[in-house]
């Protein structure tokens, strides 16, 4: 800890780094594989108008909470959690907040990075034409035997580890920001040629209805937890993903103006998602309630009888790969940067150091859909008790004590400097972080526990 440690932690190049990055973490599987159908399965509008109802008083008060304390650190989230603490003459304990960080990052990587492997074997079987023409029993069978063989979902599993490494292993500008300044437009280009090839087609309309047309009768007290869970995975909050890459942020750039962006993002790229995915649905007579196969087993059936199907199928998990490679790095990097500014590190093998440990856990998911499938707790196998622990008690905790720190344990003077915020939209956000947030938090924390029963 040391100059030396200081001089060492990077930045991005310019603001516009920091908000590709960051949106390139939000933007994952959770935006096109889990809202739209989360959403199908909520009743659409209504579901649409919570969740922005979600994001905007709870969500964005944390969002920004945990930029701020990355950029107030300069470090990784452990040693900057420390620092912190010292500087606001409070209990070094709260260096919590980064070891469960970097803790959740690995086990939510372990499991992502099994999914991300499903896009990247659906690319290669549209290549090979696997979908055309194919029938809905067929399509079914294709996603049973990959998830029921180990071989073949370990070997992909593998393929995205190293994908998420070799960036990591890149480093800040070389390999982060890099990667998601050219990721990131591709996969806004390759969204709005879907959707523009799908506004002529016969389920646009009641695409837009279902999405946008509200039907509260849908609507029960499980559907605003549900929303706000949502809310936190969909912006990477509460593992120290945001802290990270918010420790990298120039130090004239304003945190609430970046944060807004990343909302803004993450939420137009959720919708868009849902503007290609559903005319796909209501054009072949599908339902929106379909869980969570919706685009692994409905969509390869329905482009599979489309004119342009071949290509609009290698296209769209093209862009599922490209949304959860960005996301997988950002689960890693906290880990990295923290091996590196602590013990010195080089990137390249903490960056295969945490690729191994991580891709050893992830076996275990993999194999939880085939051998170890007999193997469960609460009825869940070993993919759903990560994705469980992780999404529904570990987040949760994290954005909570992210909020309280912020608003109860720094100084007023020294937050309100970092966030450039006074008077009235300082209070704003102090008050919507000190009680709102924890308050909904723990309404979602009790929800999670609440599915034990
Ligand atoms: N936000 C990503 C998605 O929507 C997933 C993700 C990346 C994430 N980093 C995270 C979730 C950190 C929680 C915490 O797919």
């Amino acid at each position: 800890m040391s100059a030396q440690h200081l001089e060492s932690h990077p930045q991005w190049s310019t603001r516009l780094a920091f908000i590709l990055a960051s949106a390139g973490s939000a933007v994952g599987l959770g935006n096109i594989w889990k809202f739209p159908y989360i959403m199908g399965d909520n009743g659409g509008g209504a579901f649409v108008l919570i969740y922005l109802g979600c994001l905007l008083i709870v969500a964005t008060p944390i969002l920004i909470s945990e930029v701020m304390l990355g950029r107030r650190s300069r470090s990784n989230p452990i040693s900057g959690m420390a620092k912190l603490s010292r500087e606001a003459g409070v209990s070094p304990a709260w260096q919590l907040i980064g070891w469960m960080g970097v803790l959740t990052g690995f086990l939510i990587l372990s499991y992502y990075s099994v999914v991300m492997g499903w896009a990247l074997a659906y690319i290669e079987k549209a290549a090979d034409g696997a979908f055309v023409g194919a029938d809905a029993d067929t399509v079914e069978g294709i996603f049973t035997s990959l998830v029921s063989n180990p071989g073949t979902l370990l070997f992909w599993h593998t393929v995205a580890m190293l994908l998420t490494i070799t960036v990591v292993a890149r480093g800040v500008r070389g390999g982060l920001e890099l990667a998601t300044r050219i990721m990131m437009p591709l996969l806004i280009a390759i969204l709005v040629l879907l959707f523009g090839y799908n506004i002529g087609t016969s389920g646009f309309a009641p695409a837009m209805e279902f999405m946008f047309a509200p039907d509260f009768s849908r609507v029960t007290g499980e559907t605003f937890l549900v929303a706000l869970g949502h809310a936190f995975f969909t912006l990477s909050l509460g593992m120290g993903a945001i802290m990270v890459y918010g420790s990298y942020m120039p130090a004239n750039a304003s945190i609430v103006k970046a944060g807004i962006w990343i909302i803004v993002l993450d939420t137009a790229i959720a919708l868009l998602a849902g503007m290609v995915i559903f005319p796909i649905v209501f054009s072949n007579g599908m339902s929106p309630e379909q869980g969570a196969g919706l685009i692994f087993q409905t969509l390869p059936l329905a482009l599979g009888a489309m004119e342009w199907g071949y290509w609009l199928a290698i296209v769209l998990f093209i862009l599922v790969s490209i949304a959860a490679w960005t996301s997988a790095i950002s689960l890693v990097e906290p880990a990295v940067s923290y091996l590196y500014e602590r013990f010195g590190v080089r990137r390249l093998y903490s960056a295969i150091g945490a690729g191994i440990a991580t891709w050893t856990l992830g076996v275990f998911s993999a194999l939880s859909f085939n051998l170890i499938d007999d193997v469960t707790l609460f009825g869940k196998n070993f993919f759903g008790i990560m994705e469980f622990l992780t999404a529904n008690i570990l987040l949760p905790a994290g954005g909570m004590l992210i909020a309280l720190f912020a608003a109860w344990r720094m100084r007023r003077a020294d937050s309100s400097e970092e966030l450039g915020l006074s008077g009235g939209a300082y209070r704003l956000w102090w008050a919507l972080a000190a009680v709102v947030a924890p308050a909904g938090v723990a309404l979602v924390f009790l929800n999670g526990l609440g599915l034990f029963g």
